[in-house]
C-alpha cells in the first residue's frame, strides 16, 4: 500500500478533500498519467480531432439512448408506434431521437475518418498494433451495435434489411440454417428478434464497446501518441525525462479539441434541425411505413455506412471468386516470395490460400452434395467479413521503412487515393439497385480493396522513401 499523504495544514477544504480522496483513489494520479502529465507531439494537425469526437458522439449516443429507452417499447406490437410517440407526444422527444439517429450516422463519419488517419501516418505500426487491434473490434462491435439499433424501429427497412442480413448467416457451410434461427429466435424475424436486439443494442454490446475504448486509451497512453511525421517522440527527451517534442495534453489539446468540438456541433446541429433524414441517407424514408412481413419493398438497401461491405457481398458472384483466387494466390506467393515473415507465418499463409484453393474448386468443379454449401453467397459473406477482419492484420501487412504518408513515395499517395475512390464507389454502389455495370465496377472495387491490402507486404517496400527528420515538424501559428 502506498503511504499516506498528509495536507499541509493551511490547505484548503478542497486540497484536504483531495488529499483524502488520493490516499484511497489514485485520482491525482490518473489525472497527470492522462492528461497533465501525458505528453502528446506538438505537430497534431485536424485529423486528430476525431478521437475526442468519437468519444463525444459515444456520449451522445448513450445519453440520448437513456431517454429513448425511457419510452420505446421493445415489442412488435408497438415498436414503430411507441417512436411515433416519442417523436410526437413526449417534450423534446424529436430532439432526443433525431441526435441519436443522426449520432449513429456522426459515428461512423468520425471513425472512419479516425481510421484513415491511421492509415496515413502509419499509427498501426509498431508499438502501437494494440491500439489499432482494440480498434478495430470497436468497429466491428460499432457495425454490430449499428446494425441492431436499426431494427429498433420496426420499420419496413428495419425488417427487411434485418431479414436479408440474417439470412447470410444461413449461407455459412453446415450450421448455416441453426445459426440463423439462433440469431432472429424464429424463423422469420419477428417479436423474438426484436427483444434480443434490443437487449443486445442496450446493454450488452455498449458495454463492450466502453470496455474496448478503456482498453484503447490505455494502450495508445502507454506507448504514447503517433503523429503526421511518424516520428517517435519518446526518443528525444529533456533532462526531466519528458519528450522534447511534446506538450502536456491537458490544457493545450484539450483546449485544440474544442476547436473541433465546435465545428462537429455546428455540423450536427445543422443537420438535426434542418435536415434530419439527410435525404434519405441517414433515415431511409421506407422506415417511415411500419415494418410488413407481406410487402417487400421493391429495393432494400442497407444505410451509407454498410454500404462499402454491402457491395463486396454483392460483387461476389462465381466470375468474380477466380479472379479473387488470382489474388489471393498472388498474395500468398508474394508473401512468401519477398515478405519478411518467419518459415512458421509463410507456411500458414501458404496453407490458408491453398485451403481457400481447395474449398472454391471443390465447389467449382467436384459437384459434391458435401461442398454445396461453399457457393458465390457464402463466398460473398467471407469478402464482407474477410473486408473488416483484414484491418486487423495491417500492423503486420505494411513493410514500409517509414511511418507516414509524408515520407512515402508520391505513387504509395495515388494508391491511397484510389483506394478512398474505389471505397466511395463501393459506397454509392451499395445504395443503388444491382445492374450489370454496377456489378463490374464493385467487382472492380473489390479487388482493388484486397489487392491494397494482401499486396500491402510487396509494394509498400518498394519506390524511393524520403528521408524522416529526427524531430516532429512543427510551424507555431
Ligand atoms: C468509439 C470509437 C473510438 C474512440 C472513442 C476512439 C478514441 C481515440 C482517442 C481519444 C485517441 C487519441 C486521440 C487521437 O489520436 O485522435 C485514439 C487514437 C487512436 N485510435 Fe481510436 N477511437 C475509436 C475507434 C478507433 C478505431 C475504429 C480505430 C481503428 C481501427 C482506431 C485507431 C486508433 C489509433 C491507431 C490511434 C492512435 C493514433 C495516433 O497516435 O496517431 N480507433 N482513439
Amino acid at each position: 500500500m502506498a503511504e499516506f499523504k498528509v495536507a499541509p495544514a493551511d490547505a484548503s477544504t478542497g486540497e484536504k478533500l483531495l488529499t483524502w480522496v488520493d490516499n484511497r483513489f489514485p485520482a491525482s494520479k490518473l489525472y497527470k498519467e492522462h492528461l497533465s502529465e501525458y505528453y502528446a507531439p506538438k505537430n497534431f494537425n485536424f485529423w486528430y480531432f476525431f478521437g475526442s469526437l468519437a468519444m463525444l458522439v459515444l456520449v451522445i449516443q448513450i445519453v440520448t439512448g437513456i431517454f429513448l429507452v425511457m419510452h420505446y417499447k421493445p415489442d412488435s406490437a408497438q415498436a414503430f408506434a411507441s417512436v411515433e410517440y416519442i417523436m410526437r407526444d413526449v417534450p423534446w422527444g424529436w430532439l432526443i431521437r433525431y441526435m441519436h439517429s443522426t449520432g449513429a450516422s456522426s459515428f461512423f463519419v468520425v471513425v472512419y475518418l479516425h481510421m484513415f488517419r491511421g492509415l496515413l501516418y502509419g499509427s498501426y505500426r509498431k508499438p502501437r498494433e494494440l491500439v489499432w487491434i482494440f480498434g478495430c473490434a470497436i468497429f466491428l462491435c460499432l457495425m454490430a451495435e449499428a446494425f441492431m439499433g436499426y431494427l429498433l424501429p420496426w420499420g419496413q427497412m428495419s425488417f427487411w434489411g434485418a431479414q436479408v442480413i440474417v439470412n447470410l448467416f444461413a449461407a455459412v457451410p453446415f450450421v448455416g440454417n441453426d445459426l440463423a434461427l439462433l440469431i432472429r429466435g424464429d424463423y422469420v424475424v419477428g417479436d423474438a428478434t426484436l427483444n434480443r436486439f434490443f437487449s443486445f443494442h442496450v446493454i450488452a454490446v455498449p458495454l463492450v464497446l466502453l470496455g474496448l475504448v478503456v482498453a484503447h486509451i490505455i494502450a495508445l497512453h502507454e506507448v504514447g501518441s503517433n503523429n503526421p511525421d511518424g516520428v517517435e517522440i519518446k526518443a528525444k527527451k529533456d533532462a526531466l525525462g519528458r519528450p522534447l517534442d511534446g506538450i502536456p495534453f491537458h490544457p493545450y489539446y484539450t483546449v485544440h479539441d474544442m476547436l473541433g468540438v465546435g465545428v462537429f456541433l455546428m455540423v450536427f446541429s445543422a443537420i438535426i434541425f434542418f435536415s434530419p433524414e439527410l435525404g434519405g441517407y441517414f433515415l431511409e424514408y421506407n422506415n417511415f411505413i411500419p415494418a410488413d412481413p407481406l410487402k417487400t419493398p421493391l429495393h432494400i438497401a442497407p444505410v451509407w455506412y454498410f454500404t462499402p461491405f454491402y457491395s463486396m457481398l454483392r460483387a461476389t458472384t462465381d466470375d468474380m471468386l477466380l479472379a479473387f483466387d488470382a489474388v489471393v494466390v498472388l498474395a500468398a506467393l508474394a508473401a512468401i516470395v519477398r515478405g519478411r515473415f518467419s518459415s512458421a507465418v509463410k507456411l500458414g499463409i501458404a496453407a490458408l490460400a491453398f485451403a481457400a484453393l481447395a474449398c472454391f474448386g471443390a465447389f467449382k468443379f467436384t459437384g459434391l452434395a458435401v461442398f454445396a454449401g461453399f457457393d458465390a453467397k457464402f463466398w460473398g459473406v467471407v469478402v464482407m467479413g474477410g473486408a473488416v477482419i483484414i484491418l486487423f492484420f495491417l500492423p503486420w501487412l505494411d513493410h514500409s521503412p517509414v511511418k507516414s504518408i509524408r515520407y512515402r513515395p508520391d505513387w504509395h499517395k495515388y494508391l491511397y487515393a484510389v483506394f478512398v475512390v474505389f471505397f466511395f464507389v463501393l459506397g454509392y454502389l451499395g445504395i443503388q439497385p444491382p445492374s450489370a455495370i454496377g456489378t463490374l465496377v464493385a467487382q472492380v472495387g473489390t479487388l482493388y480493396y484486397f489487392g491494397f491490402f494482401l499486396l500491402m507486404p510487396w509494394w509498400s517496400r518498394l519506390g524511393t522513401f524520403k528521408t524522416v527528420p529526427d524531430r516532429v515538424t512543427f510551424h507555431p501559428h
